[in-house]
């Protein structure tokens, strides 16, 4: 199968949902990771921790396919949802109905010229404020500086909604708490890239 290396989120294609919202049962906790590509986080989380839900959002659907039966084959409470997250969380999750959230490595778009592409925007922010629990966690890490201060722009103006679980405007320096790696963040590990991380907490 051919995947491709980006698609271009701001495609009038992706306006509407055109993906299958999964079946999420209400007394199993649901984390969520928006741009799971290979989703290899979420299998690694699924594998400690069976009795919850782990639903991978991606924009590119070969993705999804692979990912969805890679779950069904291993048996494990994965399922990954074709979306373009910044406009659809909405319709795939019930309010205040996650308990975490990881943006895991979350742009290709890293040049300037393509800033307006990049995931983690006011839009996803606010998306992310209607469908976590109050007390749900949020982890976002990158290896691009420009992304990860973006990122964190996009949730300080939300300061209504999250609190930095460092301190307001500054990055999270304890490494990344949960004990299994998206790919991206393997490879910057394993290449030395430096990963900058934040992470906040849904207030009220
Ligand atoms: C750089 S990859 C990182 C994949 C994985 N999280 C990791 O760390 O290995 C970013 C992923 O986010 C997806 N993506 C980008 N924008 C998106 C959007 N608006 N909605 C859903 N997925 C998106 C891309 O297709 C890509 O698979």
């Amino acid at each position: 199968m051919r995947i491709r290396q980006h698609v271009n989120p701001l495609l009038a294609f992706y306006d509407e949902f055109r993906g299958e919202r999964p079946a999420l049962p209400a007394d199993r906790p649901v984390e969520v990771e928006i741009g799971c590509a290979d989703a290899q986080f979420l299998f690694e989380r699924a594998a400690r921790e069976p009795d919850r839900c782990f639903v991978g959002l991606e924009i590119r659907d070969e993705l999804v396919e692979l990912v969805n039966k890679r779950a069904q084959a291993a048996g494990l409470p994965v399922v990954a949802v074709f979306c373009q997250a910044q406009k659809h969380l909405g319709e795939i999750f019930a309010p205040a109905s996650v308990d975490r959230v990881y943006i895991n490595f979350p742009d290709p778009w890293f040049k300037r010229r393509h800033a307006d592409r990049r995931m983690v925007d006011d839009a996803l922010v606010q998306g992310i404020g209607q469908i976590a629990r109050p007390g749900a966690d949020v982890l976002v890490q990158s290896d691009v500086w420009e992304v990860a201060l973006d990122a964190m722009e996009a949730f300080e103006r939300r300061d209504e909604l999250f609190t930095n679980l460092a301190e307001p405007w500054t990055f999270w320096r304890e490494g990344n708490p949960y004990g299994v790696r998206s790919w991206r963040e393997q490879n910057a590990e394993e290449t030395g890239l430096p990963i900058w991380r934040i992470r906040y907490r849904r207030s009220g």
